[in-house]
C-alpha cells in the first residue's frame, strides 16, 4: 500500500468508528433530545480542543454471539481537552453502541484515562449514558466496574472528579458517580437508580416510572445524589464550564486567580438581615453582597435548602461558602444539611480552598424523625469536617448562633482562624424563650401573673446573652464588626491566612462518622 492508500484506509476506518452505532441508533438517540457522545465532548470542551484516543479498541468477548458484534470504540469515547483553557480528561459513554454497556475493553479505556488524569493531575469528567454491565461479558463487566470504583477512590481528594448523567446510569454503575465530587443531571434525560422499575414491580409489586424513581428532579431535590440540575445538555455543559473556573486542577495547585471585582451595588449588605431574630431572609444575598461581582455558584441548590454551599471569589481568589439559610426551616441543621455541608467542607479542605461560614441558626432540628434518621451520627459529620479542615477557616455570625449549632458552624472551638460577629449576633445555649422557660420554670409557675413574669425573664436572659459581647469578652470571637465592614474583614483575613500551615497528629487516616 502506498502512503496515500494507507491514509485513505486510515480515514475510512476512522470515519466508520466515528459513526458510533450507526445512523438508526444515532437518530434514536437524537429523538430523545440527547446529543451523541462525540457531540457531547465537543460541546463540553473548548472549540476543537478535544483529542480522542483508543479509537480502535475492540472487545475480545466470544460468548452469546459477541463474535459477530462490531462495537466501534467499544461504546465509549475517551480523550483530553480543555475547558475555559483548563486541561481535563474526559470519557463519554456512547449509548448508540450496545447501549453504552460496559465490558472489559470499555472499562479499560475508562481506567486508562482515569490513570492519565491522576498522573497528569487534571480533573476527570465522566459522561454516563449506559445500560450498565454488558450482560454478555459476565464477570468481566463487573471487574471493569470494580476497577473504576477503585480508581475513583484513589483519585478522591487528588484531582476533582465530575460525573455527568446523560441517560441511564443503572445498577452498580451509579457508584462511580457517587464516589466523585460533583454529579450533574439533566431534566428528562438523566435516569439514575440501583434497581429499575421492572425489578421493583416484580419484587415489591409497585409500579413506578423511571423518572419518578431516579430522574433528574428526584436526584437533585430528594436524594441529594446530584449537585447540579439543568434543563438541557447545553445548560449542563455551561454549568461545568463555570464550575471548572472555581476549582484547582489538583490538590497541589491552587484555583486560578481571577481579576478582583467589587460586589454589584444592588446587594446592600446593611439591609438584608432583619433585626427581628425570627424573620427569614435569604443568606445568598449576604454572600452576593460580599463576594466579587456578586457571583456565587451554588451547589446542591435544590436539596437540604436549610444550608447553602457553593463557590465564590474574594479579590479574585476562590472561597468555599457554607451558610445557614434562614429562609428555609429557619436554617436549622438536620441530617441532610449536615451531610451536605460536611462533604463540601472536605472537598474545600482537600483542594486548598478557604472556607467562609455565615452563621444564623437556632441549632439542630429537634424531633423523633430526626433522632430516628440518625441526627446524632449525621450531625457529627459537620463537626468532624470542620475540625479536620486545615485550610483558612473564617466565620461570620450574622444573627442567631444557638447551642450545638453555634459550635458546629465553624466556631473558634473547631479551629476557626477568625470569628467575626455582627452587633445583632446572639450567642447562647438556646433562644431566650426556651431558656427562660427552663431556668425560671418555678418562678414563672408560682408568680401571680405567670405570663408577665415569663416575659420579664425572657428579657432578662436576652439582655444578658442575646448579644455578641460575652463571647467577645471571653475571646470566642475576634471582632464585632458592622455589616458594611464584612467584605473588608474577610478579604483581609484571607490575605493574611494565605500561608497558613497547620498540622494534625500523625495517623493513617481519621475515622469520620460516615
Ligand atoms: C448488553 C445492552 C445492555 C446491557 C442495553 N443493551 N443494555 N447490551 N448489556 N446491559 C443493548 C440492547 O440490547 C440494545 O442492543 C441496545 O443496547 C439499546 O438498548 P435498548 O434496550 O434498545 O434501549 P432502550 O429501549 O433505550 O432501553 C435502555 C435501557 C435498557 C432501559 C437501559 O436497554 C435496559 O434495561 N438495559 C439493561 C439494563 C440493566 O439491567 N443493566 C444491568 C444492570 S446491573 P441492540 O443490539 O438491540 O441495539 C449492573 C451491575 C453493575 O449494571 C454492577 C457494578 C458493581
Amino acid at each position: 500500500m502506498s502512503l496515500g492508500q494507507k491514509i485513505n484506509d486510515f480515514l475510512l476506518r476512522t470515519r466508520s468508528v466515528m459513526q458510533g452505532g450507526g445512523e438508526k441508533a444515532v437518530q434514536k438517540q437524537q429523538a430523545q433530545g440527547k446529543l451523541t457522545a462525540r457531540d457531547r465532548v465537543a460541546t463540553l470542551c473548548d472549540d476543537g480542543s478535544f483529542h480522542e484516543y483508543d479509537l480502535f479498541v475492540e472487545h475480545n468477548c466470544h460468548d452469546f454471539g459477541m463474535d459477530a458484534k462490531k462495537l466501534p470504540g467499544d461504546g465509549v469515547v475517551t480523550g483530553t481537552g480543555t475547558i475555559q483553557g483548563f486541561p481535563v480528561c474526559v470519557f463519554a459513554q456512547d449509548f448508540t453502541v450496545a447501549g453504552g454497556s460496559l465490558g472489559l475493553a470499555h472499562a479499560r479505556k475508562i481506567t486508562k484515562i482515569m490513570d492519565h488524569a491522576l498522573r497528569m493531575g487534571v480533573p476527570l469528567i465522566g459522561i454516563n449514558d449506559s445500560g450498565g454491565a454488558r450482560i454478555q461479558e459476565g464477570v468481566n463487566s463487573l471487574a471493569g466496574y470494580g476497577e473504576i470504583f477503585y480508581r475513583n477512590t484513589l483519585a478522591s481528594g487528588v484531582i476533582p472528579q465530575i460525573s455527568v448523567i446523560l441517560g441511564p446510569c443503572a445498577g452498580g454503575a451509579v457508584y462511580s458517580p457517587a464516589l466523585t465530587d460533583f454529579v450533574f443531571v439533566v431534566d428528562k434525560i438523566s435516569k439514575m437508580f440501583i434497581t429499575g422499575p421492572e425489578v421493583i414491580k416484580t419484587v415489591l409489586g409497585e409500579e413506578i416510572s423511571m423518572e419518578d424513581l431516579g430522574g433528574a428532579r428526584v436526584q437533585s431535590e430528594i436524594s441529594g445524589n446530584a449537585h447540579f440540575y439543568a434543563t438541557s445538555e447545553q445548560e449542563c455543559f455551561e454549568q461545568i464550564n463555570r464550575l471548572v473556573t472555581f476549582i484547582p486542577w489538583n490538590n497541589r495547585k491552587r484555583s486560578e486567580p481571577f481579576p478582583p471585582r467589587p460586589p454589584r451595588p444592588e446587594y446592600r449588605i446593611e439591609s438584608i438581615v432583619p433585626d427581628e431574630p425570627r424573620k427569614p431572609y435569604d443568606v445568598r444575598d449576604v454572600v452576593k453582597a460580599v463576594c466579587d461581582d456578586s457571583d456565587f455558584l451554588e451547589i446542591q441548590e435544590h436539596w437540604a435548602r436549610n444550608i447553602v454551599i457553593g463557590f465564590a471569589r474574594l479579590e479574585g481568589k476562590t472561597i468555599g461558602v457554607v451558610g445557614n439559610q434562614p429562609a428555609y426551616l429557619a436554617g436549622v441543621l438536620d441530617v441532610d444539611a449536615s451531610d451536605k455541608a460536611a462533604r463540601f467542607i472536605r472537598f474545600c479542605d482537600a483542594f486548598e480552598i478557604p472556607l467562609i461560614s455565615f452563621v444564623d441558626l437556632p441549632g439542630y432540628l429537634p424531633g423523633v424523625d430526626q433522632e430516628h434518621a440518625g441526627v446524632i451520627r449525621h450531625g457529627a459529620k459537620i463537626l468532624y469536617a470542620y475540625s479536620e479542615a486545615t485550610v483558612p477557616k473564617i466565620t461570620v455570625i450574622l444573627r442567631k448562633a444557638y447551642g450545638g449549632g453555634y459550635i458546629a458552624m465553624c466556631s473558634r472551638h473547631l479551629g476557626a482562624d477568625f470569628v467575626f460577629a455582627w452587633p445583632c449576633a446572639e450567642i447562647a445555649v438556646m433562644g431566650p424563650e426556651g431558656a427562660a422557660n427552663i431556668i425560671f420554670r418555678k418562678e414563672i409557675s408560682s408568680a401571680e401573673d405567670p405570663e408577665a413574669t415569663r416575659q420579664e425573664k425572657i428579657k432578662e436572659y436576652q439582655d444578658k446573652f442575646a448579644n455578641p459581647y460575652i463571647a467577645a469578652r471571653d475571646g470566642h470571637i475576634d471582632a464585632v464588626i458592622e455589616p458594611e465592614e464584612t467584605r473588608e474583614f474577610l478579604v483581609h483575613a484571607i490575605h493574611v491566612s494565605h500561608s497558613k500551615s497547620e498540622s494534625r497528629p500523625e495517623r493513617k487516616h481519621g475515622i469520620p462518622p460516615f
